[in-house]
């Protein structure tokens, strides 16, 4: 090839990689994206394809690169080139004030500015640029040495492969999981039999010790960088630090302020412990740094800690409350969930007054009885569990729970099968599984049938007039009218909404069937390999276990399910129901007809929580921000929508309603 056209190309190949790191810079670290998924996806494929047909132009450095490597038998162990201290811990404010009144001492300053930041409840990393190129990523380790994580955090599109300027320095921070992407990380890990994570840190502390790459590209990282370690910049103040990181296109979290003085410090910190619920990440509390870079380099350091910061915890958020009594539920697979009904008690912004014990191993391995004073929290300040008991409160009178051994829905013996942690109900006609087998399938990740909620569901299985997923298709406005507490207006609109849900793709009915293990990915993937269920239903094993991601126990499970008898005979009545049973080429699941738009949620939404709005506008390609700009196209005001109505007032930003967001979507 003539050197002229290689030249051109090279051309080409760097303006995409510029392009396209430009991209990642505004959707991952601004959450302002210029152009939609489809456009970037674009540009990324026809670098993809350039890097194909020129080796010649590969670099390890291109945005396609960022998860290359092969999965390590054990992380190397790498030299931190500053050391990675921990902090000191301030309690209560009177560690605050005893942490002021030191630094007054050895500065000889009786008022001293402090930049205030959150303290991210995650795990310490460093990035070491060289020449402006990400070289490594380690972990903060024995604080002298960590280990190397680079190929798992390079797979982070917050984290640029190439700094906007030649610099050599190593920066520090936090990476987490939010807490709306834990909570979709455990769904689907439950929904998959997998363990899953106790809390948000856990999780990301799991992901970015992944041996595997891709396997840790799949998880949602994210990450704020907050201070430097080796450098050779001059800065003089920890907020010019921050902004000289948020100028060199690295995500710093836009929560900080100073504070002259530590009174401001207290009431900074008071402030966020009143709203930290409403963050979408955790915070574990706030952490206080001197401002001033000089005088923090006269502080200096004891061999612990800098002198010149302090991490200002919050308490956990746990609350003592009553096990009034212990219930059990059964699923739709007829696993026995036992459950804590409690005292009500308000935790993290909600009113908590159930908590899944999970199973019998955990309620023995906590020592819960009926009647005990327990502790209780949120799991990454959403999923509320039970935390220990407290002995000390037991009047004698509480009464130990027994797992029923016979089903409280139909009495047919339950029974543990060897390496499960649940007791299970196995008769396939068990009422209460049935039940939850219409809950499921009506719900709004499978068919999305509205008005065929809990009650709905349990009333027409009771009357008889539902058996099964099937014979939801063959009820009759005059047939639900006739139940009782069924109001004309609602029957009709049920029938309406099952009618339209004929039309879903086929993953919304492989997930709605509930086969074991099938959680909504899953599904999506199964469909999208078949494309229609009568070639699914004919699936071998090894066409199964071929899709990535499916193993051996997700394609026994979809096996099984198809060799059932009832099986066939749901099947047939939705086939001749006019269900449909393909799945559209292209991915067109729903129409992206958000893509580009961007949301914002403010104060509460009648019909759904944040995360289910949120949600509903992603897989409609829109996007939803935390913070209100200019950039954003809506601003949704709930009931109490605070200040984020009046900013989006005062730049213009278009306001709407909940029923306004309804009649868009
Ligand atoms: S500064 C030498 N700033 O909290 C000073 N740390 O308890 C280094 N953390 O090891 C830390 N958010 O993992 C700093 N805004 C923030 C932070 C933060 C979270 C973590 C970090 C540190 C630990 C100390």
């Amino acid at each position: 090839m003539a050197d002229n056209d290689l030249a051109k190309t090279r051309e080409r190949v760097l303006s995409l990689r510029r392009e396209i790191e430009k991209h990642n810079y505004y959707y991952h670290v601004l959450d302002q994206p210029l152009i939609d998924d489809a456009k970037f996806d674009q540009l990324m494929s026809d670098l993809q394809q350039l890097e194909e047909e020129y080796p010649e132009l590969k670099d390890p450095d291109s945005p396609t690169r960022r998860v290359g490597g092969e999965p390590l038998s054990a992380f190397e162990s790498l030299e931190h080139k500053v050391p990675m201290l921990g902090l000191d811990n301030a309690f209560n404010e009177e560690g605050l004030l005893d942490f002021a009144a030191r630094i007054n001492r050895l500065s000889r300053v009786d008022r001293v500015d402090y930049f205030c930041e959150l303290k991210i409840d995650g795990l310490a990393v460093s990035l070491q640029y060289e020449g402006g190129l990400l070289k490594h990523g380690l972990t903060r380790g024995d604080g002298y040495s960590g280990e190397d994580i680079t190929q798992n955090l390079r797979t982070i599109r917050q984290i640029p492969l190439k700094l906007p300027e030649n610099l050599s320095l190593e920066v520090r921070g936090e990476v987490y999981i939010s807490k709306k992407d834990f909570e979709k990380l455990n769904r689907q890990r439950e929904e998959e039999g997998l363990m899953v994570f106790a809390n948000p840190r856990n999780a990301a502390a799991g992901s970015v010790r992944q041996l595997d790459p891709r396997l840790a590209a799949k998880r949602p990282l994210k990450l704020f960088l907050y201070g430097l370690g080796q450098h050779s910049l001059s800065l003089s103040t920890q907020e010019e630090l921050l902004c000289y990181l948020e100028k060199m296109q690295l995500p710093v979290n836009p929560n900080r302020t100073i504070c002259s003085g530590i009174e401001e410090v207290q009431d900074y910190c008071r402030l966020w412990q009143g709203k930290k619920h409403k963050l979408p990440y955790e915070i574990d509390g706030v952490v206080v740094k001197v401002n001033s870079l000089i005088l923090q380099k006269e502080l200096g350091f004891t061999a612990r800690s800098p002198r010149w910061a302090i991490a200002y915890k919050y308490p956990p958020e746990e609350k003592m409350t009553r096990v009034v009594d212990i219930e059990v539920n059964i699923g739709r697979t007829g696993a026995i969930t036992p459950v804590a009904l409690l005292d009500p008690v308000s935790l993290s912004g909600t009113t908590v007054k159930r908590a899944s014990l999970h199973n019998e191993d955990l309620v023995a391995e906590k020592g819960i009885m009926i009647g005990d004073t327990v502790v209780v929290h949120k799991a990454g300040e959403i999923i509320p569990e039970v935390l220990k008991v407290v002995k000390e409160k037991r009047t004698g009178r509480e009464k130990e729970f027994i797992m029923p051994h016979k089903c409280p829905s139909c009495s047919s013996e339950t029974v543990r099968l060897s390496g499960e942690a649940a007791r299970r109900c196995l008769n396939p006609s068990c009422p209460a599984q049935l039940v939850e087998k219409l809950i499921h399938f009506a719900s709004r990740r499978a068919m999305d049938i509205e008005g065929m909620g809990p009650a709905v569901a349990e009333l027409v299985y009771k009357s008889e007039l539902v058996r099964d997923v099937g014979d939801l298709y063959y009820l009759t406005a005059d047939k639900l009218i006739a139940l009782p507490r069924m109001a004309e207006k609602s029957a009709e609109n049920l029938v309406q909404s099952i009618a339209n849900s004929k039309n879903n793709p086929l993953r919304r009915l492989v997930f709605g069937l509930g086969i074991r293990f099938v959680g909504e990915k899953a599904a999506r993937l199964i469909a999208e390999r078949f494309g229609t269920l009568d070639l699914l239903k004919e699936a071998q094993e090894e066409e199964l276990t071929a899709i990535e991601e499916i193993g051996p126990k997700i394609s026994e499970a979809v096996i099984h399910f198809f060799n059932k008898p009832e099986t066939d005979r749901v099947l047939e009545k939705l086939r001749a129901a006019g269900v449909n049973f393909t799945e559209p080429i292209g991915n067109e699941e729903v129409s992206e007809d958000l893509a580009g738009k961007t949301f914002v949620f403010s104060g509460a939404l009648s019909s759904y929580t944040r995360e289910e709005a949120a949600e509903i506008v992603e897989e409609r390609g829109g996007r939803v921000s935390s913070s209100v700009s200019k950039k954003i196209d809506y601003l949704v005001a709930g009931d109490e929508p605070g200040s984020k109505l009046e900013k989006a007032r005062q730049l213009g930003v278009k306001v709407i309603s909940e029923n306004e967001f309804e009649a868009l979507l």
